[in-house]
C-alpha cells in the first residue's frame, strides 16, 4: 500500500525504486521522516515526540470525551469509509474507535504511534499529511482532528488529502478557530470551575501547564472562511458543517469547534 513520500515511487522493502530513498521500520512502524532535526518537517517530529514522550492521553482534557469520540465516528460512518486514514491520529484513542475495514493513521511522532498501534488494528506511519506515503485514489475517507491547525503548508497538505482520496471520497476535519484571550478564559471556566466544579480534571490540568507545558511548534489562525478557502484550494467541495449553532446537541467543546465535511471534487 506504502509509496515513496517524495517521488511516489513504489517501495521494495521500503526502498523507493525509484529515487533509492531507504526508510527504516521502527519497532514495526515504518517511518517516512528520517533524518537531523536542521530541517523544518524534522522539526515539528522533534516537538511532537518530545511532547508525547512526556504525557500521556495528550488532548484528552479538549474535548476529546466519550461522547465526542462516539458522535463523530457516527458521523464518519453515515459516509462511505471502507478505507479509512486518519491524518495526525496520535494515540490512537479515535482512531480504535472509527469504522473501516483497512484503517490506516499517520502521525509524526513515533511515540504517539507506539500508543495508536497498541490501541487499534490500524496500521501507523510515520509521515506528515504534506508528503503521504499513498498512492493516489486510495482511500474512501480521510479524517484529521485538530491538526488542520499545526500543518506547517496547509495548501499543500490539504492538496495531498485530496490526492490519496478516491473520486467523491470524504474528508471530515474537525478545526479549532480563533478565540480571544477573554473567550479562551471563558472556555476554561465552563470545563473545570462553573456550573460543575470539576477538581480532578483542573489539578491535572494545572500539572500539566506547570509541569513541561505543552507547546506545539505551529499554530495558523482560522475562520470559519478561512478554513473553507483553504480546503476549496485543495480541492474540495464543503458538503455540511457541523457548529454548536446547526447541531446543539453534538458534544463540541465550545463554539469555536467546527467539523468541515467535504467531498473530493470531481476532475
Ligand atoms: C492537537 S494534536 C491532535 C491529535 C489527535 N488528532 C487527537 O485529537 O487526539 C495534533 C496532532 O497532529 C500531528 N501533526 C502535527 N503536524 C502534522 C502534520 N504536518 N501532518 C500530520 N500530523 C501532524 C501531531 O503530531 C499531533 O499528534
Ligand atoms: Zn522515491
Amino acid at each position: 500500500m506504502y509509496v515513496c513520500p517524495r517521488c511516489k515511487g513504489t517501495l521494495l522493502a521500503f526502498a523507493c525504486n525509484k529515487c533509492g530513498a531507504q526508510y527504516p521500520l521502527i519497532n514495526g512502524i515504518p517511518s517516512f521522516l528520517q533524518g537531523p532535526s536542521a530541517d523544518e518537517r524534522q522539526f515539528v517530529r522533534d516537538v511532537y515526540d518530545d511532547i508525547y514522550s512526556h504525557h500521556e492521553n495528550v488532548w484528552a482534557d479538549q474535548g476529546r470525551s466519550e461522547k465526542f469520540i462516539g458522535f463523530f465516528s457516527d458521523l464518519v460512518a453515515s459516509l462511505p469509509h471502507g478505507s479509512l486514514l486518519e491524518v495526525g491520529c496520535g494515540e490512537g484513542t479515535l482512531l480504535a474507535a472509527l469504522p473501516g475495514e483497512h484503517k490506516f493513521g499517520i502521525d509524526p511522532s513515533i511515540h504517539a504511534l507506539a500508543r495508536a498501534a497498541k490501541r487499534s488494528t490500524a496500521r501507523c506511519a510515520v509521515a506528515l499529511a504534506e508528503d503521504l506515503p499513498f498512492p493516489a485514489n486510495a482511500f474512501d475517507m480521510v479524517v484529521s482532528v485538530g491538526v488542520m491547525e499545526h500543518f506547517a503548508n496547509p495548501d499543500a497538505a490539504t492538496a495531498e488529502i485530496c490526492r490519496v482520496l478516491r473520486d467523491d471520497g470524504h474528508y471530515v476535519a474537525l478545526i479549532h478557530t480563533d478565540l480571544s484571550r477573554s473567550q479562551r478564559i471563558a472556555l476554561k471556566i465552563r470545563e473545570f470551575l462553573f456550573p460543575k466544579f470539576r477538581p480532578l480534571a483542573f489539578g491535572s490540568w494545572i500539572k500539566k501547564k506547570l509541569w513541561r507545558p505543552i507547546r506545539q511548534p505551529l499554530r495558523k489562525s482560522y475562520t470559519i472562511e478561512s478554513a473553507r478557502d483553504c480546503l476549496q484550494r485543495g480541492g474540495f467541495l464543503v458538503k455540511r458543517l457541523v457548529t454548536r449553532q446547526s447541531d446543539p446537541a453534538a458534544p463540541l467543546a465550545g463554539s469555536h469547534v467546527i467539523i468541515f465535511v467535504v467531498q473530493k471534487a470531481a476532475g
